[in-house]
């Protein structure tokens, strides 16, 4: 599916959705174009003295509801077309779990794992400085995504201060402690996924110890199977890009974690008693009772989807599943709960952060971790209510529930000019 659109997969889902509510076109016609999209050319001095210029770009999808908020992913195959549905994404999510953001994103096509430390400092900072215009605490706040972390979120609050001449933390989120990140904010999103599985398994009337794969052992993957496997599920299989490890008496899930952290954040290598080599596609397609893919979009598809075995999908990661994959699932009767409400959490303890930031405040790890189960069990139930009412799938209603208070916001704003 190398040629898939994500983009037009939020499209088709948006159409779907305004049609359940009985939307009229001009109510929701402007969610489907992004308020903004920069590209931008960032020339870097690579360590052997040559020049070398990358491509990145920042999109800004919505702000009817609040600042724009989003990940800044670093990735070779990264293109426009991601990087906007991904920014749509955003906004639909804010709107799901109630925090009042609207939705961006931003990338870099690079690989960082073929650039040292330095140059990947320097193609940050340049990066920064060339969405500066656009970004900041009151109009858009990057955070980490796929290839980014604290340490890059260090630097670019630090450009963005520097540049400002005095400590702005509120640029970003998904920062380190040190310099005004949030307790909880690394296992936000795992935490947040494993929340909405667990009330999902609750809608489902599943009782008891479930397998569960887990695909991507990234910050979202292996939260998400730490806490799960600390609930007493099964973790039966996990992966990353060097292949997928599998066990269906259950894999011992902090033995992994801490393989992945001493070799520097890959599974390459690991063996274990009764631990079978997978390729990832054998993962997608494990015997297992819950498939969580946490990698990257696209993996779940027209192709790929009749082989999944698993009884529910949870998407940790951004559009995972096709929608024609979707509906496959949706026929052989494997729901789907969608990322716009499973992965929710990170932005969530993102807005706490942000929150933490402009206040001047901040707030212990167990107001965070309580407040954050708060808002993802009471934003399950109300996607369950619609699916409960309108009898639509998780996502649609998950959709449902976002358009329907973009457009009311959309609405009380107006139309300028
Ligand atoms: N980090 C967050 O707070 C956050 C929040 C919401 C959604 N997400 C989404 O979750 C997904 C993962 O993000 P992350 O922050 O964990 O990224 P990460 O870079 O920390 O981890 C990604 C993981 O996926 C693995 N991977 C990449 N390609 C793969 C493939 N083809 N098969 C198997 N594994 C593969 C990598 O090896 C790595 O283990 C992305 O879709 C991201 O947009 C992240």
């Amino acid at each position: 599916m190398a040629n898939y659109n994500p983009y037009d997969n939020m499209l088709s889902v948006l159409e779907s959705a305004a049609q359940k509510l009985g939307l009229e076109r001009k109510d929701y016609e402007a969610l489907k174009y992004p308020e903004r999209e920069l590209k931008v050319s960032i020339p870097v001095k690579m360590d052997n003295g040559e020049l070398q210029v990358f491509e990145g770009y920042r999109v800004q999808h919505s702000s009817s509801r609040g600042p724009c908020k989003g990940g800044i992913r670093y990735h070779p195959h990264v293109d426009i077309d991601e990087v906007k549905a991904l920014a749509a994404w955003m906004t639909f999510k804010c709107a799901v779990v109630n925090i009042p953001y609207g939705g961006a994103k931003g990338a870099v096509k690079v690989d960082p794992a073929k650039l040292s430390k330095g140059e990947l400092e320097r193609m940050t900072r340049r990066f920064t400085t060339a969405i500066m215009p656009i970004i900041g605490p009151e109009k858009d706040i990057p955070a980490p995504d796929v290839n980014t972390n604290a340490e890059i979120m260090g630097w670019i609050m630090d450009t963005y201060s520097m540049l400002h001449g005095y400590a702005i933390p509120g640029v970003v989120t998904g920062k380190s402690v040190d310099i005004g990140g949030s307790l909880g904010r690394p296992e936000a999103t795992g935490r947040g996924v494993s929340i909405v599985t667990r009330e999902a398994l609750k809608h489902f009337k599943t009782e008891g110890k479930v397998r569960i794969a887990v695909q991507g052992m990234g910050n979202v993957g292996s939260i998400s199977a730490k806490l799960l496997h600390e609930m007493g599920h099964n973790i039966v299989a996990v992966s990353d890009v060097s292949g997928g490890y599998y066990n269906p008496d259950g894999l011992d899930i902090p033995a992994i974690i801490k393989y992945s952290a001493d070799h520097k954040l890959s599974l390459e290598g690991y063996t274990a008693p009764g631990v079978k080599k997978i390729t990832n596609a054998e993962l997608l397609a494990c015997e297992c009772d819950v498939l969580i893919p946490c990698a990257l979009q696209n993996q779940i598809t027209a192709e790929n989807a009749g082989a999944v075995k698993a009884k529910l999908v949870v998407e940790g990661a951004n559009g995972p599943v096709t929608v024609e994959a979707d509906e496959i699932l949706a026929k052989r009767g494997i729901p789907s709960i969608p990322d716009i409400l499973a992965n929710a959490g990170g932005v969530v303890v993102s807005y706490f952060e942000w929150v933490q930031n402009i206040q001047e405040l901040t707030w212990e790890e167990d107001q965070i971790n309580a407040t954050l189960e708060k808002i993802m069990v009471r934003s399950f139930k109300d996607v369950e209510a619609i699916v409960n009412e309108k009898s639509v799938s998780f996502r649609i209603a998950a959709y449902m529930v976002a358009i329907s208070k973009l457009v009311r916001a959309k609405k009380i704003r107006g139309v300028f000019p």
